[in-house]
C-alpha cells in the first residue's frame, strides 16, 4: 500500500513510520512511504522526509485566494502520489469537502487526546486545565468534523501532579511516546488487513 504523510512540524510519528518500515521491510509491513507533505516550509518533519530521500510538498494556505482553492491545492498533491491511505501525523490543519471527496474515509489521523474529550489544536492543555487523571491518544479516521471521525484505536497515559508545571510539554511527549507505536501499529494493520467503516465502527479482519 502507498501511504502519504502530512506533517506541520517535529515529525516524529512520520519518523517512527519510517524506522518501521526501514526496519522490518515495505513488504512486511504492508506499506511503503511515498510522500511526505507540509502546510508549512522549514520544520523538521520536511528535514526527517528528505534525509531518507523521500519526496516532498508544501501546500500553505497563504499562497492561495481562498480556504477552499487551498484544500483543492492540497488534494491535488496529494493525489498525484496516488496513495492508498493517507496518514495525518500532527498536520495542523482541517481538510475540507475537496479533499474529503477524494480522500475521506482513507484518511488517518492521530491526536494527542482521548476523543471525544478535548479535540482540537490544545488537547494535551485542555486535559491538564479541566483537572483530567488519566489522558492519552487517539488514532482515528478523519471526517468533516474536527476530531470527529470513527475511532480505530486509544492509548492511556495517567497525568502526574508535576504536569500541570510545565504547560503540559512533560505529558504530551509521554503521549507520543504511545501515539508513535500506536499509530505505527494501527497503519500496518490497516494495509496489511484492509478495514471496514461502518458508521463510527472500524473494523479490521
Ligand atoms: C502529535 O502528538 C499529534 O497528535 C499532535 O501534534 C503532535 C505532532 O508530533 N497533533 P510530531 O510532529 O509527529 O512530532
Amino acid at each position: 500500500k502507498r501511504i502519504v504523510v502530512l506533517v506541520s512540524g517535529s515529525g516524529t510519528n512520520l519518523q517512527a513510520l519510517i524506522d518501521e518500515i526501514e526496519a522490518v521491510g515495505s513488504a512486511a509491513y504492508g506499506a511503503e512511504i511515498v510522500a511526505v507533505g507540509a502546510d508549512r516550509s522549514g520544520i523538521a518533519g520536511l528535514e526527517r522526509a528528505e534525509r531518507v530521500g523521500l519526496p516532498t510538498f508544501v501546500c500553505r494556505v497563504q499562497d492561495h485566494p481562498t480556504r477552499e482553492e487551498w484544500d483543492r491545492a492540497l488534494a491535488e498533491a496529494v493525489a498525484a502520489y496516488e496513495p492508498d491511505l493517507v496518514i495525518s501525523a500532527g498536520f495542523m490543519k482541517i481538510v475540507g469537502k475537496e479533499f474529503l471527496a477524494r480522500f475521506g474515509g482513507r484518511t488517518v489521523n492521530t491526536h494527542p487526546a482521548l476523543l471525544p474529550s478535548f479535540p482540537g489544536a490544545h488537547g494535551v492543555r485542555d486535559a491538564l486545565a479541566y483537572g483530567a487523571k488519566v489522558t492519552g491518544c487517539t488514532v482515528h479516521f478523519v471526517d468533516d468534523g474536527v476530531d470527529t471521525g470513527p475511532i480505530i484505536a486509544q492509548g492511556v497515559i495517567e497525568v502526574r501532579d508535576e504536569d500541570h508545571e510545565d504547560g503540559g510539554a512533560a505529558l504530551h511527549e509521554r503521549i507520543k511516546e504511545v501515539e508513535r507505536k500506536l499509530l505505527v501499529e494501527v497503519v500496518g494493520r490497516l494495509a496489511r488487513h484492509g478495514y471496514r467503516i461502518e458508521g463510527r465502527k472500524v473494523s479490521i479482519p
